[in-house]
């Protein structure tokens, strides 16, 4: 849900990118993004991505051109230029993209992986590479910090090849009306809309990452987009919906009542309450 915002600046962007300003060493330093598994040519792809990716491209990865969306500081991205791809992350934050290509050096994959700083809304200004990507890769926390996802989509349909795809992966809308731990059992409640329009001021100081971190830039700018948001932006920008998942584990301990569910994941100790993510899959016309 949109409501009025500029897309190309203001208070939500300049909030926004402030705080993940900060994230960035914070994370680098964390143990929840362990980067020893890249330093020995591998990855960090949690394994859903891992997965899908594998499913869309049996074969590997050696001659794909992939566009990553809000890199973070390439850890994903390197992970799949050490599965061959060649690679361009992009991201608003500076020091996360410094990160990146720090990284990308030391792992000598710098020919093979090209990092971009930029606000996602004006990626086809410092990328004007139209149709050349076969995928477009962008997951776990992304769109929450997009006013607009109907502009989201036609840029990624911008950027791919004609028969080209996208892997989406991220927290499920219906899981993130709840939160907290002051339900019966320490489950969360419920909190906020399905389907608010404008976005939510947040200012928490609090990281995912290290539960001891205590951030100054702590105002965030967060926005709801039920499915059909998402599916409706998809296929307006001319892209069709080839799979669609709904996963109850999530890469993050997305609530306090979530366990541990092995190879990174969180999900719900014993029923499936609800979905916790999802994934979906679209691509562009064959030509
Ligand atoms: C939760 S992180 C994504 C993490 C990624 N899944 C990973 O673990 O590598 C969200 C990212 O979106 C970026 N971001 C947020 N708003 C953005 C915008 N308007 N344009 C570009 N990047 C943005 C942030 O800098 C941050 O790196």
């Amino acid at each position: 849900m949109t409501g009025s915002v500029d897309l190309r600046g203001g208070d939500w962007l300049d909030d926004n990118r402030a705080n993940w300003d900060e994230r960035v060493p914070i994370h680098v330093a964390s143990d929840f993004y362990d980067q020893g598994p890249l330093r020995v040519g591998g990855s960090v792809l949690d394994p859903i991505s891992r997965a899908g990716v594998g499913r869309l491209f049996p074969d590997g990865l050696a001659s794909a051109r992939v566009l990553h969306l809000q890199c973070h500081f390439g850890s994903d991205t390197l992970s799949l230029a050490n599965l061959g791809a060649t690679v361009v992350g992009l991201d608003f934050s500076r020091p996360a993209v410094e990160e990146a290509r720090r990284m990308a050096a030391e792992l000598d994959v710098d020919g093979r992986a090209r990092f971009v700083e930029a606000n996602l809304y004006d990626a086809r200004h410092v990328l004007p590479e139209p149709e050349s990507f076969d995928l477009v890769f962008t997951t776990w926390g992304t769109i929450g910090w997009l006013p607009d996802v109907a502009e989201w989509a036609r840029i990624i349909a911008w950027f791919l090849k004609p028969g080209g795809r996208l892997f989406f992966a991220d927290g499920h809308p219906a899981a993130y009306v709840f939160d907290g731990a002051d339900g019966p059992g320490g489950m969360p409640t419920f909190q906020y809309p399905y389907a608010k329009a404008g976005p939510d001021v947040l200012d928490d100081d609090s990281d995912y990452a290290d539960a001891d971190a205590s951030l100054v830039n702590a105002r965030t700018w967060e926005w709801m987009h039920p499915l059909d948001e998402v599916f409706g932006s998809l296929r307006a920008a001319g892209l069709t919906i080839d799979d669609f998942t709904e996963h109850y584990e999530v890469p993050w301990q997305i609530f306090p009542a979530t366990v541990p569910k092995g190879d990174g994941m969180f999900g719900w100790p014993a029923e499936r309450w609800l979905p916790l993510s999802y994934e979906l899959v679209a691509s562009a016309p064959a030509s």
